[in-house]
């Protein structure tokens, strides 16, 4: 059967001061009036699970788990409270997507020891549901011609980002061709600008959406191969499963794996990876930015969703209120990021996306 795995620990820190260690972006409406967690999970069977099992790649409630920590843990079971409180797993630190899926991987072959899982990151905007819907269908279908496959999705890139994998296409796989899937002929995570502007050039890569499909079983022998001591951990971790000794073996066990995201510790080094054209709309949101693209851009070229923004001389500038009810007004200004909330607001030089992850870093270090 197919589950889906919504990976939701991150920090989401580039979104300050919207969002904080308790509440990061895939807790907040960052795009929209749903937070960025209930979308995800919307996507797969329509508000509430109205859709659930309704079609092809739509998933139930009870097969949807989300991988969290113990901050977030309870606001991610108040924002889904069709999926069972047992789906949310808790991860005792972070220890990047590796081990968290193979945390997940775990749980799902003690449910169901045939599971494929549809990994998804908890903050990206795709749309719309029903052709991301067909898509997990066609990834399931790609894996269950190829038991041992990691499928990954791909857009064409469009800028020679550093903040991507990069997904180097093979040859056309064989009853799949007219769904555009291909064998990866490599897999690069976060190349340096100039890497990243060859492979664009050489207009044989895409770029990796964070979307995943592939049988737990799969996933776990890959952990076995790649990282044995992660492995170990979690093979520890599975014996203990609806035992009481779960959460002291969880506790002791998971901060003991090593901190690796799943794209360097598999996907660059395995040769079953395959690659689906995404044939959805998808944008990573990754920081302030973002919201040029989502929300658009008004005659003074100003991107806004503040209920009061009065501009005067002023352009291009990106503008929030949380609060609903805050006047901000751009006097001769431009090219401003400006967002205010209840107790902080950040007023920042558009164009530099990791300069609000610097001033977080100062923020903690004066207390
Ligand atoms: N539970 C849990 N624990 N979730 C985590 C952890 C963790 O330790 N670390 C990250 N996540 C979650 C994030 O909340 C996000 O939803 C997802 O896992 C991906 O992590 P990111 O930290 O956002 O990864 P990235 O954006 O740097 O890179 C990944 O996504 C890109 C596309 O957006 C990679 O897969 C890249 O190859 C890809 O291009
Ligand atoms: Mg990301």
């Amino acid at each position: 059967m197919l589950h889906a795995v919504v990976m939701a620990g991150g920090s989401g820190t580039r979104f300050w001061p919207q969002s904080r260690t308790a509440l990061p972006k895939q807790l907040l409406p960052i795009a929209g009036e749903q937070t960025m967690l209930r979308q995800t999970v919307d996507r797969l069977y329509g508000p509430n699970g109205a859709a659930g099992d309704g079609g092809a790649g739509t998933i139930a409630p009870e097969r949807v788990w989300v991988v969290t920590n113990a901050v977030q843990a309870e606001e991610v079971r108040k924002q889904l409270p069709e999926v069972p409180a047992g789906n949310v797993l808790v991860e005792p630190c972070a220890r990047n997507t590796a081990p968290c899926v193979g945390l997940a991987a775990v749980h799902l072959l003690k449910a169901d020891p045939d599971a494929t899982m549809l990994v998804l990151p908890a903050d990206h905007v795709i749309g719309p549901p029903e052709v991301f819907q067909q898509a997990a269908a066609t990834a399931a279908a790609v894996v269950q011609d190829g038991p041992g496959r990691f499928v990954l999705f791909g857009v064409p890139p469009t800028f020679p980002s550093e903040g991507f994998g990069y997904i180097q296409r093979g040859a056309p796989l064989p009853g799949f061709e007219e769904k555009k899937a291909f064998s990866v002929a490599s897999f690069r995570e976060k190349p340096d600008a100039d890497t990243a502007r060859q492979y664009i050039d050489s207009g044989d890569f895409y770029w990796n959406c964070g979307i995943f499909t592939w049988r737990a079983e799969a996933i776990l022998d890959a952990l076995a191969e790649y990282e044995p001591n992660t492995r170990k951990r979690l093979t520890e971790i599975a014996g203990t499963l609806g035992t009481p000794r779960y959460e002291e073996t969880v506790e002791a066990e998971f901060p003991q794996c090593d901190s690796v995201s799943i794209d360097n510790a598999v996907l660059e080094r395995t040769d079953a990876a395959c690659v689906l054209e995404a044939p959805f709309d998808w944008d990573d949101v990754g920081s302030w930015g973002a919201l040029r693209r989502l929300l658009g851009e008004d005659e003074a070229g100003h991107s806004s969703d503040a209920k009061k923004f009065v501009s005067l001389e002023s352009k291009n500038c990106t503008v929030r209120d949380t609060t609903g009810e805050h006047l901000i007004c751009a006097l001769g200004v431009e090219d401003l990021i400006i967002v205010h909330t209840a107790d902080a607001t950040l007023v920042a030089k558009r164009g530099d996306e990791n300069a609000v992850k610097r001033l977080i870093g100062e923020l903690k270090e004066r207390g």
